[in-house]
C-alpha cells in the first residue's frame, strides 16, 4: 500500500513538538513515508544564522524548543508551498491568529484527498459569526478536518514523560484510526472522540479560564478560590459549547481535551503565567509586553480568544450566562481590575 506523506503546518513550541512524535512513528510504521517535512515560518536568529538552516543543521527548533532532538527524518522547510507538495496528511499548529493567512496561501495547491488535523486551540470571529479553527481549514482548502487537543504542555511532553490526548472526529472512523496512530507513542496515549466541536471548544475554551486561574495566583489568592475558578470555567464550558453546537457530547469534557486540559494549562501553561504577572503589575503592564518579554516569540493565546468570545457573547445577548468570560476579557483590556475576577456586578460569579 502507498505510504502516506505527513508535513507539519508550524513549528512554534507545540508544533516541534508534534514533529518530533510524528516523525517517530513515520519511521517505525509502514503506512507512513519516513521523512517529515515541517513547514517554518521564517526568521533571522540573532547570530544572523536562518532558523530553518538552523534546525536542519542541528536537528533541533533552538528557538521554540531548544534542547530537543526532534529526529533526522524532520525537514525544515521555509517554503509553504513547497513543504505541503505531495502530502497525504496536513498537521496544522500555528498560534490560531495565523491561520486564516496560511490557508488562503494553500489554496488550489492541495491534491484532493488529502486529510488535515488542526492542533491549534482558537476560533475566528466575523461579522457572520464564531468560526471553530478546523472549520476554517475545511472550509478555506475543501478538506475534511479532524483535531487534537489534551493536556499536553508541549515541553513536558518533549522530555518524554506520560500524557493523554483526544482525537475528536466528524463521520470517518477509519480516518480518526489512523490519526490516533501518527500520534500514539508509549509515552503519549490518544483516544478517538466523534465530537470536533466539543474538543475543540474545550481546548479553546479553557485557555480563557487559564487566564482568570493566573489572575487568582497574581493576587495570591489561594487554591480554593484557583479551584472555584475551574469549576465556574468548566461549567462555562460546558455552556457555552452547548449553546453553540447542541450536538456537544457531555462526555468530552471528561475526555483529556477537557477537565485534564483545564487543569493543568491553570497550573502549568502559558496563560496562566503571563496572567499572573499582569495581575501582580495590577494590569499596568499590557499583556502585549509581558508576552513579548516573557515568551519570547511564543504566542498566548487565550487573551485573544476572550475578546473573540466577548463579541459572540454581546452579539447574542449571551453575556449575563458567562460572567467568568466576559470578566477575564474586561480585565485583560483594563476596563476592570484583576480583583473583578472574584466579583461580578457585586455578586458572585455564579449564575444558576
Ligand atoms: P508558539 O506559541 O510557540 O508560537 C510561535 C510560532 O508562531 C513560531 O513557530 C513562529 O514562527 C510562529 N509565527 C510567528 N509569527 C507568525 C506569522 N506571522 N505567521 C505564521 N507563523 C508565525 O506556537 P505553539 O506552541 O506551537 O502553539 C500552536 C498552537 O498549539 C496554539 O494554538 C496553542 O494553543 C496550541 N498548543 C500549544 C501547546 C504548548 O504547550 N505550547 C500545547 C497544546 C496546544
Ligand atoms: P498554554 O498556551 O497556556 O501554555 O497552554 C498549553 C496547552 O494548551 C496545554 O494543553
Amino acid at each position: 500500500a502507498k505510504r502516506s506523506k505527513v508535513t507539519i503546518v508550524g513549528s512554534g513550541n507545540w508544533g516541534s513538538v508534534a514533529a518530533k512524535l510524528v516523525a517517530s512513528n513515520a519511521l517505525k510504521l509502514d503506512s507512513f513515508h519516513d521523512e517529515v517535512r515541517m513547514w517554518v515560518y521564517e526568521e533571522t536568529l540573532p547570530n544572523g544564522k536562518k532558523l530553518t538552516d538552523v534546525i536542519n543543521r542541528e536537528n533541533e527548533n533552538v528557538k521554540y524548543l531548544p534542547g530537543i532532538k526532534l529526529g533526522k527524518n524532520v525537514v525544515a522547510d521555509p517554503d509553504l508551498v513547497h513543504a505541503v507538495e505531495g502530502a497525504d496528511m496536513l498537521v496544522f499548529v500555528t498560534p490560531h491568529q495565523f491561520v486564516e493567512g496560511i490557508c488562503k496561501r494553500l489554496v488550489g495547491k492541495l491534491g484532493k484527498d488529502v486529510e488535515a488535523i488542526s492542533l491549534i486551540k482558537g476560533m475566528e470571529v466575523k461579522r457572520e459569526g464564531p468560526r471553530m479553527i478546523s472549520s476554517v481549514i475545511s472550509d478555506q482548502l475543501g478538506i475534511n478536518c479532524c483535531v487534537l487537543m489534551g493536556a499536553n504542555i508541549a515541553n513536558e511532553i518533549a522530555e518524554g514523560k506520560f500524557s493523554e490526548a483526544t482525537v475528536g472526529y466528524r463521520y470517518d472512523r477509519a480516518v480518526a484510526a489512523k490519526w490516533v496512530q501518527l500520534f500514539t507513542t508509549p509515552y503519549f496515549s490518544v483516544t478517538p472522540v466523534q465530537d470536533v466541536e466539543g474538543v475543540e471548544l474545550c481546548g479553546t475554551l479553557k485557555n480563557v479560564v487559564a487566564i482568570a486561574a493566573g489572575f487568582v495566583d497574581g493576587l495570591e489568592m489561594g487554591n480554593n478560590t484557583k479551584a472555584a475558578i475551574m469549576r465556574i470555567g468548566l461549567r462555562e464550558m460546558k455552556r457555552f459549547s452547548k449553546l453553540l453546537f447542541p450536538s456537544v457530547k457531555d462526555t468530552t469534557f471528561f475526555e483529556s481535551c477537557g477537565v485534564a486540559d483545564l487543569i493543568t494549562t491553570c497550573l502549568g501553561g502559558r496563560n496562566r503565567r503571563v496572567a499572573e504577572a499582569f495581575a501582580k503589575n495590577r494590569g499596568e503592564r499590557s499583556f502585549d509586553v509581558l508576552e513579548a518579554e516573557m515568551l519570547h516569540g511564543q504566542k498566548l493565546q487565550g487573551v485573544s480568544t476572550a475578546s473573540e468570545l466577548y463579541e459572540v457573547l454581546s452579539d447574542r445577548g449571551w453575556l449575563e450566562m458567562f460572567p467568568l468570560f466576559a470578566t477575564v476579557h474586561e480585565i485583560s483590556t483594563g476596563r476592570l481590575p484583576p480583583s473583578a475576577i472574584v466579583e461580578y456586578d457585586g455578586n458572585s460569579l455564579e449564575v444558576a
